[in-house]
């Protein structure tokens, strides 16, 4: 790969590939590195319809033998507040759903912020501190909302910390309302790792699709680094790699597809 802005040490790899299909294989493929290399690693996962591909790739490796996940642990990035975990809509079925009940994951090692604590302050630092003493984030796989949002980061005047209860934009709710019978069933407030917490994370994926991505996939990487596009911040992380089809890659100029920028 070809190296057109330097940066110093921080780079961000931008992958083009055809399809969701691709892209998930390469996704699955980048995380399953990781494993293979530290068998204890701390993976950061996310929900959305984007990972769930790159979640199958991962457990066909485990069925090929390719992987064990048996010491991994997992921080997921967020939560809907006000939903139980047996929910169908609550992101630790999810979890459960496309991933954890497919491969010999330890459920005792997985994590997901709890959106019914009665004390969610309390239940933000619990998070943050159990995430620091696993050793913190070894790979972050992130999706990414229209609107540049990652985790529930919506777009703001500042640049969240760490793990703290958000407010849903309308265009989120509107987004997550095609999970639900109708958008008024749609929860308004979540609970996400800050963007300080995603960026402690010593390697990131991004995974993106579609049309509808372009122009946050756009803002992520050329746009200004500004809050109201929380993963512009990403420019400044030190090991980002972008996996997006062609779709989600059209309003980059082509010279930069399948670089390092
Ligand atoms: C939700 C999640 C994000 C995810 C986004 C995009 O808002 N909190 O983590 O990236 O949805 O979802 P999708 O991949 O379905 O477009």
């Amino acid at each position: 790969m070809k190296k057109i802005i330097n940066k110093g040490e921080k780079e961000m790899k931008i992958v083009v590939v055809k399809n969701s299909e691709e892209m998930s294989k390469k996704a699955g493929r980048l995380i399953g590195s990781q494993v293979i290399v530290k068998e204890n690693c701390v993976l950061g996962l996310a929900t959305g319809s984007t990972p769930i591909g790159t979640y199958q790739d991962m457990i066909a490796q485990y069925k090929e033998g390719v992987l064990d996940f048996s010491k991994v642990s997992v921080f997921n990035l967020d939560e809907y507040i006000g939903v139980t975990a047996d929910n169908d809509q609550s992101y630790a079925y999810f979890m459960k759903e496309n991933l954890f009940q497919h491969v010999n994951i330890d459920l005792a090692k997985t994590n997901i912020p709890s959106g019914m604590a009665t004390d969610m302050e309390a239940e933000c630092l619990a998070y943050e501190a159990k995430m620091k003493a696993a050793g913190g984030v070894d790979l972050q796989l992130l999706g990414i909302g229209n609107n540049g949002h990652i985790g529930f980061n919506e777009p703001d005047h500042n640049f969240s910390q760490r793990t703290h209860t958000v407010q849903l934009t309308e265009s989120t709710i509107e987004a997550n309302a095609r999970f639900f019978k109708t958008k008024e069933e749609v929860p308004t407030m979540a609970v996400t790792m800050g963007i300080k917490t995603i960026m402690n994370a010593r390697k990131v994926v991004l995974v993106a699709t579609g049309k509808g991505k372009a122009q946050a996939i756009y803002g992520t990487v050329l746009g200004p680094i500004d809050p109201q596009v929380p993963s512009s911040i990403l420019q400044l992380h030190k090991d980002t790699v972008l996996v997006i089809d062609e779709e989600a890659a059209s309003l980059l100029p082509k010279e930069i597809w399948n670089t390092e920028v």
